[in-house]
């Protein structure tokens, strides 16, 4: 059929178009690169990796970062910027990247990984955010609006519940509901209802046995009907292995391309396996894609800029852990003994389809020497230990001898780009022990001592740590990290990032400890909504750091949050904060809800707000946090709906999530759950019913009856069946039905959108 004699209405857009042109357009047409359908206007797009640095190839291709990619400002990975709490620095980035893409001629920007950090092994967690979703969500939100105003769109990956590498391609997350939605999935709906992500990539794993890109729930049912995504849904890398399966469930696009597929669709157009409709349904969705983002860039990227941006931004992102005694900033005219192997070659990214080529690297003494110069500081440096296993014991002995005649030293340890990658997990949170050796050598004889970190996901601090005055967390930052961590040392920066993750005493004492990575194929989530801090704060269970930790060179005043509701369930809290040192710095207000309100256990507290602020030495500013319904509420699996419990909410403003400083109460009157009863229903459930508790308690003749708790609590366990038999009473006929049947028309419990 040609065009002219399509039946081409309004309605069937596509169909003009043979099938076998439309078979072809569901996968890709190479390994980065989308088919074009010049028939219907849609032309080829595409996509590159990744999210803190472009990784376009216009030579080899692969997906692991074998082939070298085009030079690109590497900025700083996912961890740092979780560790930023800055939705201004993820903003910044996202912008720069945006244009980095534009100007290479890529519509769409494989990232930003949202991916929650359930265990601190995930070999991918230098590229992820947080342990919390609401952190994640705010980051990758901004970055994604800002990324997508310039033109290109981004991939939110990996959509979900990808939380380890070990078996990433087949494992099962076995994930109860609950956990899903307020843990694994908050994310995700955030950048999809708040920026409207040009498309989202389905991960590997199978959740509770589906393959996520197999997965009609995922894809369709929460992703489209309930967030209300508009956009296109791809494969991660080489995931589908049923393409037919995959279109139903929700998946558009297939990448890479494989050749094969066409022939493959259309037999499963002719079972029946699939309708041309979803072939349709699809493509339209790759044409709306290719009209909306746009690689137009002028194609002149300012490198010397965009360095300055990765610094900048890299500088947001250091966590200052420990300063005993203010032994930082350095003081100038200070000798200083720069140690340590990732001083002179610095680990500033992390391996896989994330790998940047980055355009250049700042290195760390080079940096320092830089700026001690500035203050009138001296620098003298020893390699300490070799990443090639060079003799240890003769490096050790050096670097300690130059430390003991030295006013600081400072020792660059961490962990090397081969230790943490793409498709491995960790098995160990340990430094290597040459360098715990060194750090602990170099302690004992000198002065003053610092640790610079550089790993992607945390390492423990056990060992070594009382030895050390100060520890700087500098995870892996991009090629500007070299200058950012000089700034900090010297304090022409003040260190403002806060931890994303729990740094906890021993990996045994995590809470997916015993239930990772997993295995014969499942991985239990076990610990459910009790995810990093949440369960720390919750069992009491002492850590090393927690969540939300880190120091200033200033010092901050928090006064007394108040909170005022805004509506039925949504307030706002307001807190006033105060620099009270002697230099400018950054503080970052952390706002957690505690309650025990509703039918579920509650994590101690959570975060549901945050906001970071720079002030001036004696400069005051009064911070608002909004609290929409969502900061109140739990998923309830009986209603299948997020759920505001009738009960106290404690809005607490902390400086991590461990400690409180200021706290103001909030009672919600709750949403009105309905739930339909049945026999099997317990009485206590009945009787607490809020159309049918009184007509209950009128049938069961307990109204003005005083019966003891305990036996009220037998009572109240039974099933209603149970109770009747049980209890011989004499109900008469059909009330208990008619009470059933009032349940069954009451009013459905309140959404408000969610
Ligand atoms: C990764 C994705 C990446 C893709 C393309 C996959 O192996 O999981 O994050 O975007 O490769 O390189």
């Amino acid at each position: 059929m040609t065009p002219d004699e399509s039946p081409h209405t309004a309605d069937r857009p596509l169909a003009h178009i043979p099938v076998e042109d439309k078979a072809r357009m569901v996968s890709g047409l190479t390994f980065w690169m989308t088919e074009s359908l010049d028939a219907a206007g849609i032309r080829s797009l595409q996509l590159a990796d990744g999210p803190y640095g472009l990784r376009h190839q216009s030579g080899s291709h692969d997906h692991l970062a074998l082939f070298p990619s085009d030079p690109a400002t590497c900025f700083p990975p996912g961890v740092a910027i979780g560790s930023s709490w800055s939705v201004e620095a993820a903003a910044r980035l996202g912008a720069a990247l945006g244009r980095e893409a534009a100007a290479a001629g890529v519509d769409v920007v494989l990232g930003p990984g949202v991916n929650i950090k359930r265990s601190p092994l995930c070999g991918r967690n230098f590229e992820y955010y947080s342990e919390d979703p609401h952190l994640a969500g705010a980051l990758g939100t901004s970055y994604t609006r800002a990324l997508q105003n310039e033109g290109p769109g981004v991939s939110v990956k990996h959509f979900a519940a990808n939380n380890q590498e070990t078996n990433r391609q087949t494992i099962s997350a076995d994930v109860d509901e609950r956990t899903l939605r307020e843990i694994y999935l908050p994310a995700f709906e955030a950048i999809v209802t708040q920026a409207a992500p040009a498309t989202v990539m389905s991960s590997y794993n199978r959740i509770n046995g589906t393959f996520a890109w197999a997965n009609h729930w995922l894809l369709t049912e929460v992703l489209r009907d309930e967030w209300g995504f508009k956009g296109l849904v791809v494969s991660d890398w080489s995931s589908v292995s049923d393409p037919a399966a995959a279109l139903t469930a929700g998946l558009d696009l297939e990448m890479p391309g494989d050749p094969a597929r066409a022939a493959e669709l259309l037999t499963a157009l002719e079972e029946g396996r699939i309708e041309e409709a979803d072939l349709d349904r699809a493509i339209l969705r790759l044409a709306a894609l290719a009209e909306r983002v746009s690689a137009a860039g002028d194609g002149a990227i300012d490198e010397d800029e965009h360095h300055r941006i990765a610094r900048e931004i890299a500088a947001e992102c250091i966590v200052l852990l420990r300063n005993q005694y203010s032994v930082l900033p350095i003081p100038g005219g200070a000798h200083v003994a720069v140690i340590g192997a990732f001083a002179q070659n610095p680990r500033y990214q992390g391996g896989g389809s994330a790998h940047v080529n980055a355009t250049r690297v700042d290195v760390p003494l080079e940096e320092i020497s830089a700026v001690a110069a500035t203050v009138g500081a001296t620098v003298d440096s020893a390699l300490g230990f070799a990443l090639d296993g060079a003799d240890g014991d003769a490096l050790r002995e050096e670097a300690v001898a130059l430390a003991a005649r030295s006013d600081i030293a400072v020792v660059f340890a961490g962990l090397d780009e081969a230790r943490e990658s793409e498709g491995i997990d960790r098995s160990t949170l340990d430094l290597p022990e040459d360098q715990v050796a060194l750090i602990r050598a170099v302690a004992e004889r000198a002065q003053r001592t610092v640790v610079v970190l550089s790993h992607g996901g945390i390492v423990s601090l056990e060992g070594w740590h009382d030895e050390v005055d100060a520890i700087v967390e500098g995870f892996v930052l991009g090629q500007g990290g070299g200058r950012a961590i000089a700034d900090v040392l010297f304090g022409n920066v003040d260190p403002s990032g806060r931890l994303a993750e729990t740094i906890p005493l021993r990996l045994e004492d995590h809470p997916s400890w015993l239930n990772f990575p997993g295995e014969q194929g499942h991985v239990r989530y076990g610990e459910g909504v009790m995810v990093g801090y949440r369960y720390f704060a919750t069992s009491g269970t002492p850590v090393r750091y927690p969540f939300g930790h880190g120091l200033s060179y200033t010092t901050f005043r928090t006064d007394d949050v108040t909170v005022e509701q805004t509506g039925e369930d949504t307030a706002v809290a307001r807190v006033r904060v105060t620099n009270t040192g002697e230099r400018s710095g950054k503080h970052v207000v952390q706002v957690y809800v505690q309650t025990d309100a509703g039918k579920v256990r509650r994590p101690a507290r959570e975060l549901r707000g945050f906001a970071k602020i720079s002030l001036e030495p004696g400069e005051a500013r009064t911070v608002e946090i909004d609290l929409p319904r969502r900061a109140f509420a739990y998923w309830d699996i009986e209603t299948g709906s997020w759920v505001v419990a009738e009960g106290e909410y404690r809005v607490q403003v902390c400086t991590d999530s461990l400690t409180p400083v200021s706290d103001a109460v909030i009672r919600l009157d709750g949403d009105v759950i309905a739930v339909e009863l049945t026999m099997d229903t317990p009485v206590g459930e009945w009787l607490a019913h809020p159309t049918v508790g009184d007509r209950t308690r009128d049938a069961l003749g307990f109204t003005g009856v005083e019966v003891p708790e305990e036996q009220m609590a037998m009572v109240a366990s039974m099933t209603m069946n149970q109770f009747v038999k049980i209890s011989g009473l004499d109900i008469a006929g059909g009330v208990l039905d008619d009470l059933i049947a009032a349940t069954r028309t009451a009013p459905p419990v309140p959404h408000e959108g969610e």
